[in-house]
């Protein structure tokens, strides 16, 4: 056995895929883990996550009782356990979900997500190299193609728009997808890459705007926009982003990247303000805050390569999505208020108490 913490069941051997979810305790990771576990039980899945502010174990519960799944507390950017790792389970696909992801935090200390979401990659990839696997996908962002202006509606991001990024957490994402297509063309690595819209839905953290503002709304405490509530995101479920990934790290081309999001744009006062309706929470709740600095205007994907090679489409309208949403942080509140009552009070302090 490793000699770092393991939760769950281990190997039952066989001829099946074994698959590395890294950064599978948190929001997107997790939701892969039980798209996996659904879709295709034959695979043996194994999860790698640090368990920083944003991973949770509570998350993965309903997984532990199955045996085709294992968790490993470890850091990507700790080679020994990364090593350790791939000795022993020697995966045939790694996808990397691990990595800083909230903007705001990266604006106040940049550090962490340099180490994580660069060295941590490369650590990964490095490992790969040495013990050989079928494909490392990572999972990237439509952050690192920068933003569109609010006035040119008929603009999209494409695969071959310009790296051109605002936050030191796109910064280190671009820098991390640089890095992966460089080990690709130099050490032939089979490599892929997504790079996806917001998404939103179960187990989404508390930090983010949707469940902030649920949350929030639900405690009738005031709702933070930042400006004017005007920058326009592209929301995906995050169940189609899930069944994207798996499309692509299976069947997309080695090499490649893919463009992830379903049309789905909207102001964020828009999103608010659909929050706050099915809630039957009043507007007046709404606070207009100091911006955020750097802030992105518009976020739009052209999803046409990943459909046309792969036929992948979304499943989820925003509509639909959000009134899903909603339900499920009614239904579960004990997951977020448990996150609530621990160390993101002192943060939610921290990051709005000025502004
Ligand atoms: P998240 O913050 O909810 O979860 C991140 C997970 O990574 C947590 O479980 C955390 O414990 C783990 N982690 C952090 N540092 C680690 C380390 N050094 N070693 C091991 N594990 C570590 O993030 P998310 O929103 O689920 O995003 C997952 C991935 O998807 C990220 O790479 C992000 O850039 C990308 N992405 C997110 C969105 C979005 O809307 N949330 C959209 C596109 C792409
Ligand atoms: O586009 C993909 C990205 O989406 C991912 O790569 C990131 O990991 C993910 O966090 C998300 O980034 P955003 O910065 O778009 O998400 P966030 O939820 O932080 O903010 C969404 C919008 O809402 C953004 O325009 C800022 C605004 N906002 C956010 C918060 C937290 C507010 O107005 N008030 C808030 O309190």
């Amino acid at each position: 056995m490793l000699g770092i913490p393991c939760i769950g069941a281990p190997e039952q051997g066989g001829t099946k895929v074994n698959i590395v979810v890294t950064g599978g305790a948190g929001f997107i990771g997790s939701n892969f883990i039980y798209y996996l576990l659904k879709h295709h039980p034959e695979d043996h899945v194994i999860c790698l996550d640090a368990l920083t502010y944003a991973g949770n174990l509570a998350t993965l519960e309903e997984a532990m009782k199955n045996d085709q799944f294992r968790f490993i507390r470890g850091d990507i950017a700790d080679r020994d356990i990364v090593e350790k790792l791939f000795e022993e389970v020697k995966p045939d696909i790694i996808v990397n979900f691990a990595a800083e992801s909230h903007v705001d935090r990266s604006i106040v200390d940049p550090g962490v997500f340099l180490r994580t979401n660069i060295m941590g990659t490369q650590v990964l990839m490095d490992a790969c190299r040495k013990y050989g696997i079928t494909r490392f996908h990572q999972v990237s962002t439509d952050e690192v193609y920068g933003d569109l202006p609010l006035d040119q509606p008929e603009l999209f991001f494409t695969e071959d728009t310009p790296i051109h990024t605002s936050s030191p957490y796109s910064a280190s994402k671009a820098s991390a997808d640089l890095l992966v297509l460089a080990y690709s063309r130099t050490f032939g690595l089979p490599v892929s890459i997504t790079r996806c819209s917001n998404n939103y839905g179960p187990y989404h953290f508390p930090e983010k705007l949707i469940p902030l503002m649920i949350s929030r709304a639900l405690a009738d405490q005031s709702l933070p926009v930042y400006g004017k509530g005007e920058n326009i995101r592209d929301w995906l479920y995050v169940e189609d982003h899930c069944s994207a990934i798996d499309l692509v790290m299976r069947l997309g081309r080695a090499g490649e990247v893919y463009n992830v999001g379903g049309h789905n744009e909207y102001t964020n006062i828009e999103v608010v303000r659909t929050i706050l309706r099915e809630l039957k929470k009043p507007e007046s709740l709404i606070t207009y805050v100091t911006d955020r600095p750097g802030h992105d205007m518009r976020y739009a994907i052209d999803p046409a390569k990943i459909h046309s090679e792969l036929g992948w489409l979304p499943s989820t309208k925003f509509q639909d999505g959000i009134k899903l949403t909603v339900q499920w942080y009614l239904e579960n509140r004990f997951w977020w208020v448990n996150i609530l009552e621990g160390d993101y009070q002192n943060y939610y302090e921290t990051m709005y108490a000025n502004r």
